[in-house]
């Protein structure tokens, strides 16, 4: 169900390269406010989709609706209101990660303090005198995250915002990202990071080969496998025959119990002292993925 408050609206999107079918009938809304992840393998088609809400590329077939208008062509009402971090990140040559976002700034008639503060939300104040073309790959891709944040959009794109950072840069990202959303504003981002994706977003879209296999919350969506709970154990500390459990294995370390009555087996580990060093595996989105392609996820 589609409302006028939606904030985007995409209605059965096509788009074919040749005879590559890239975007093959897509149908979803982001509500505003949301943090909308759209997730699949290499050449699923997400940049495709992405490049076509954002109004970069006109769909062979369908309909967007991006706050309200149609992002094809390029509306000058919507550009201050998007922000657009591309997968492929370009940049002004030659100036310097300061100079970059000062020039967005200007652009947009912002203050050149709020592009001080983009370089310092995404940690890159240090760097603020270095070239664009001097930068790593991680710092490149996080001055094009303060580019496309650098007038305040009330909605902001992202195409693998998190592929190029280390462990520390990604944790700080979600950061900002999750104070940006805080704020009221809607955010669209892909990934191949289904782990990153379960904690971040509030729905998610899986893609392959140009479709969505389901659109749906997280949780929603592991709850829907009613797949079992899996215990892991040292092998020394293991107990034998406990109740609940559906089948035991186990391997040169460890013994993995797997159950649908996951609280009946803890308790009989707390009963035995056999709590030490124990995981508890419930599925992922990855098995998600596996359930509906019928392949493992290899991001
Ligand atoms: N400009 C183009 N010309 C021809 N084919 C293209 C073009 N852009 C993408 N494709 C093809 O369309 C399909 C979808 O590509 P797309 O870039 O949308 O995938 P993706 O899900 O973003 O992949 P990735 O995770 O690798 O970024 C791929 O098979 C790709 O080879
Ligand atoms: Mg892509």
């Amino acid at each position: 169900m589609t409302t006028p408050d939606d904030a985007i609206v995409v209605d059965n999107i096509h788009k074919s390269y040749g005879d590559l079918r890239a975007v093959n009938g897509l149908t979803f809304t982001v509500h505003p406010g949301e943090f909308f992840g759209i997730l699949g393998p290499n050449g699923a088609g997400k940049t495709t989709a992405l490049e076509i809400i954002e109004g970069l590329r006109k769909p062979d077939q369908g309909s967007v609706r991006l706050l309200g208008h149609n992002p094809f062509p390029r509306t000058v009402a919507l550009l201050p209101r998007i922000g657009v971090q591309l997968q492929a990140s370009a940049f002004f040559t030659k100036l310097t990660a300061r100079e970059q976002l000062e020039t967005f700034a200007a652009l947009y008639g912002i203050e050149t303090q709020r592009a001080h503060d983009m370089l310092d939300l995404v940690g890159l104040t240090d760097k603020a005198g270095t070239r664009e073309d001097k930068l790593s790959g991680g710092q490149r891709q996080r001055l094009s995250i303060a580019c496309a944040l650098v007038h305040d959009p009330d909605i902001v794109f992202l195409d693998e915002p998190t592929a190029a950072l280390d462990p520390q840069a990604r944790r700080n990202l979600w950061d900002v990202l999750r104070a940006i959303q805080a704020r009221g504003k809607t955010i669209v981002y892909t990934t191949h990071y289904l782990d990153e994706a379960e904690i971040l977003c509030d729905r998610v879209a899986i893609m392959d080969k140009g479709e969505i296999l389901a659109l749906d919350t997280p949780a929603a969506l592991v709850r829907g496998l009613d797949a079992p709970t899996r215990i892991i154990l040292d092998k020394s500390t293991a107990p034998r025959d406990l109740p609940g459990a559906d089948e035991v294995t186990e391997d040169d370390l460890s013994v993995t119990i797997t159950t649908r009555a996951p609280a009946l087996v803890l308790t009989a580990l707390a009963e035995r002292g056999a709590l030490d060093g124990l995981q508890v595996r419930t599925a992922t989105l990855e098995d998600v993925f596996l359930h509906l392609t019928g392949r493992e996820y290899r991001a």
